[in-house]
C-alpha cells in the first residue's frame, strides 16, 4: 500500500531546495522591525485594560455567531466607532482581516461578474475573488491605465464588476493610483473595494486611511484590520447601511463564524479612541520613518522610495536576504527576509539570479526573490509626501 500523506514530505523538500522553506521564528529580545504595530498599541495599558475589563464582564469568548448567541454590546461599540473613524453609514466586524476580504467579496459577486485586482493585491483578496466564482482579471501592478483599457473592452460582458486593491501594498509598502481607480470605477460603472490593512492609523488626516488622506469620493467598500495599527485582532467593513446590512445576510465568513470575542474587541475599539486622543503616535512613527531613511541614505542603503512605513531593501538571492537577516539578529534587530510566496517568485524560466523588473516600483531593475523587509514609519509632519507617488498632502493633526 502507497502512503496518501507521502506527497507532503515531497513537496516540503521541493518548498526547501527552492530556498522557499518557512518556519515560525519567535522574537523575545531583539528589537523589533518587523511587525504591523506601526502606533505601538498592541501592549498600551488602555488596550490591556479595555481587554481585561471586557473578559470579566462577557467572558473569553463570544460563544455563538453573531445573528445567533454571540452579538454583544461591545460589538456594537467597536462597529459605531469604526463608521464615525471611516465616516461611512455602518461598520461590520469580522474575526479576521483575511475573513473580512473573502466575505466582502464572495458576496458582492458571483458567477456572472467581473474582478479586477491588482497583481500584488493580498492573498485574501485573491482568495475571495476566486471564491466568488466571478472572472477574475489581474492587472500588472498600479497600471490604472492598462485596467481602463481592459475594462474598455470586457466590461460590457458582464453584470456586476469590482476594482479590488490594497491601498497601501505590504510586501512593497508603495500605494494604489486610487484617485485613478475611483475614477475608472466611475466610468465603468464598477464597485471599488480597497484593503486598508496598512493605511489605517497611518494615512488620513486623523489616521483614517489612505481614502481619507486622498478625499475619494464615496462610495467606496473600505476593508481593513484590527491587527496592525489597531493592535488588537479582527477585521473590518466600513460603507453604506446596506452594505452592511447586505453582508449580515450574505457573507458566510460573517455569518457561519463566532463573534469576535470580548478582549479583541474591546481592544480594538480602546485603540480607535486612543488614534483620536493621542496623535502624537503617528507623528513619532513619521519621525522615525525619516531618520531611518536619512540614515540608510546616508550609509547607501537601497531602500525603495516609497511612501509608506514599509522599507524594503532589495536583494539579489534568498540566499542573501536570508544571510543579512541573520547577521541583522545577531547584531539585535529583528528584520525579516521576505520570501516567495510572500512575494512573486521569478517569472517561469526565468534564471532565479537574473534581476527582474517590476512595474511602478520606482527603482528600476529589482531581483525577484529578495526582499528584505522591514514596517517603519516614513514621513515627519515636515516632510512632503514625494509627488511622484500621485498621493497629494493632507494634514497630519
Ligand atoms: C494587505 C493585507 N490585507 C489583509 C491582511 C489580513 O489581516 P489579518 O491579519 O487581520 O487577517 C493582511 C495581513 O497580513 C494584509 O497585509
Amino acid at each position: 500500500m502507497t502512503d496518501p500523506y507521502r506527497w507532503i514530505e515531497d513537496k516540503l523538500a521541493a518548498i526547501a531546495r527552492a530556498g522557499w522553506h518557512r518556519q515560525p521564528r519567535l522574537n523575545t529580545h531583539l528589537l523589533d522591525f518587523g511587525s504591523n504595530d506601526y502606533l505601538g498599541l498592541a501592549r498600551h495599558p488602555a488596550l490591556q485594560q479595555a481587554a481585561i475589563a471586557a473578559i470579566a464582564q462577557y467572558g473569553t469568548g463570544a460563544t455563538g455567531s453573531r445573528l445567533v448567541t454571540g452579538h454583544l454590546p461591545i460589538h456594537g461599540e467597536l462597529e459605531t466607532a469604526i463608521a464615525r473613524f471611516k465616516s461611512t453609514a455602518g461598520a461590520l466586524v469580522f474575526s479576521s482581516g483575511y475573513l473580512a476580504n473573502v466575505g466582502v467579496l464572495s458576496a458582492l459577486l458571483g458567477p456572472q461578474d467581473l474582478v479586477v485586482g491588482d497583481a500584488y493585491n493580498h492573498s485574501s483578496l485573491q482568495m475571495g475573488a476566486r471564491l466568488s466564482g466571478a472572472t477574475v482579471w489581474v492587472y500588472p501592478h498600479g497600471d490604472a491605465a492598462g485596467l481602463a483599457t481592459y475594462l474598455h473592452r470586457a466590461r460590457a460582458g458582464f453584470r456586476r464588476c469590482a476594482i479590488v486593491t490594497d491601498t497601501v501594498f505590504s510586501m512593497d509598502g508603495d500605494v494604489a493610483p486610487l484617485t485613478n481607480l475611483r475614477a475608472i470605477a466611475e466610468q465603468y460603472d464598477c464597485m471599488m473595494v480597497v484593503d486598508e490593512a496598512h493605511g489605517t492609523g497611518v494615512f488620513g488626516p486623523q489616521g483614517q486611511g489612505v481614502v481619507q488622506h486622498l478625499d475619494l469620493a464615496p462610495p467606496v467598500v473600505q476593508i481593513g484590520t484590527l491587527s496592525k495599527a489597531l493592535g488588537s485582532l479582527g477585521g473590518y467593513v466600513a460603507g453604506s447601511a446596506s452594505l452592511i446590512a447586505y453582508l449580515q445576510n450574505r457573507a458566510a465568513t460573517w455569518i457561519y463564524t463566532t463573534g469576535l470575542d470580548p478582549a479583541a474587541t474591546a481592544a480594538a475599539t480602546a485603540a480607535i479612541h486612543l488614534i483620536g486622543q493621542e496623535p502624537d503616535r503617528r507623528d513619532r512613527l513619521w519621525q522615525n520613518v525619516a531618520l531611518f531613511r536619512t540614515l540608510a541614505q546616508h550609509h547607501g542603503l537601497p531602500v525603495l522610495p516609497v511612501v509608506s512605513p514599509i522599507a524594503i531593501v532589495p536583494l539579489p538571492t534568498n540566499e542573501q536576504a536570508l544571510a543579512v537577516s541573520a547577521r541583522l539578529a545577531e547584531q539585535g534587530f529583528f528584520v525579516p527576509a521576505i520570501r516567495p510566496p510572500t512575494v512573486p517568485p521569478p517569472p517561469p524560466g526565468d534564471p532565479p539570479r537574473r534581476p527582474h523588473r517590476r512595474s511602478n516600483s520606482g527603482f528600476g531593475k529589482m531581483p525577484p526573490n529578495l526582499l528584505l523587509g522591514t514596517h517603519l514609519c516614513p514621513n515627519s509632519r515636515d516632510r512632503p509626501i514625494p509627488k511622484t507617488l500621485n498621493i497629494s498632502r493632507r494634514n497630519k493633526t
